[in-house]
């Protein structure tokens, strides 16, 4: 375990990619203010539903199977979520339930049954398995199990409206799309627990960090960060997005670079010698 200075300057504000029961060992006791995040939900490695837009095909991550049998699966999530305990205040844990994962699931409720403060549903607009197979159901909501190690429902560490009206059911929509990631959840809900459970300069983790939904919240929300993910290409676009919040640059803009700003330009009839294009240029910089 590190010392909190050591711990400060290695992880904090960073993306890392490793797996994350291997770096949250270092991690001091109650060195975070909160966690949110999605674990792998142990799909058999297969894709859950529409993607229109997607460049993983079929498989569900890019190189990580999310397939694991029963035992492996819940030791797994099981020493990921006590290490999460152990270092932050509040978890909150989203999880669909799934064939793959419906014992594992139900095993963590009881393991944790007094951690577990609230259950939050949040409400998809699209349902992940549009067509319910072999008599199943189309799959319309997911949890977040709001854990902590506090007694009771109260969350006496909070940012709440001065009313404490503070819903436990949302409806999100996903507004992005990831083309490389299938199971990003929408940035509306890390932004709604952050906005909640923490307060500005706070730090959030996020182990399973992905594409880099809860860091991109925390970095617009003004709080501290640490991202961590398995996959270096979801790490590399997880730093991308919050340079983004940084700069104000869209990714793709930055991946583009100045030909960005001769996008479309063409289409119009436009090209880098009119002199009008030019003067907008110049503009730019003005
Ligand atoms: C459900 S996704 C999280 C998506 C994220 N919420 C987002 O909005 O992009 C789970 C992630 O866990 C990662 N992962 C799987 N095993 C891991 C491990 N042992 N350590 C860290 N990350 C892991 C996968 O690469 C995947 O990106």
């Amino acid at each position: 375990m590190l010392k909190q200075e050591e711990f400060e300057d290695k992880y904090v504000n960073k993306i890392h990619c490793a797996d994350c029961l291997e770096i949250l060992k270092d991690f001091p006791d109650s060195c975070v203010d909160l966690v949110i995040t999605s674990p792998p939900y142990n799909t058999g490695g297969k894709s859950l539903g529409y993607h229109p837009n997607s460049k993983t095909g079929d498989n569900f991550y890019d190189n990580y199977a999310d397939n694991m049998g029963f035992e492996e699966y819940t030791a797994f999530l099981t020493r990921i979520i006590a290490d999460c305990l152990r270092i932050s205040r509040y978890v909150m844990w989203n999880m669909q339930l799934l064939a793959n994962n419906r014992m594992t699931m139900f095993y963590l409720i009881e393991q944790y049954k007094q951690n577990i403060k609230d259950i939050l549903i949040w409400n998809k607009q699209a349902v992940s398995q549009i067509t319910g197979k072999n008599g199943t159901l189309a799959k319309g909501y997911e949890f977040v199990f709001m854990m902590g190690v506090e007694k009771g429902m109260a969350f006496s560490y909070n940012n709440f409206p001065q009313n404490g009206y503070v819903p436990n059911r949302q409806t999100w929509y996903k507004q992005e799309s990831i083309p490389e990631h299938h199971a990003t959840f929408p940035l509306d809900l890390p932004l709604y627990f952050i906005g909640h459970f923490s307060k500005p300069t706070d730090l959030i983790l996020d182990p399973f960090c992905g594409s880099g939904t809860t860091c991109v919240a925390a970095k617009m929300l003004g709080r501290n960060y640490i991202g961590i993910d398995i996959s270096e290409e979801y790490c590399e676009i997880a730093r991308q997005r919050i340079k983004a919040v940084e700069t104000g640059v869209p990714v793709k803009e930055q991946k583009q670079g100045q030909g960005a700003l001769f996008e479309g330009r063409e289409e119009e009839g436009e090209s880098p010698t009119d002199m009008k294009f030019v003067d907008d240029f110049y503009d730019l910089y003005e």
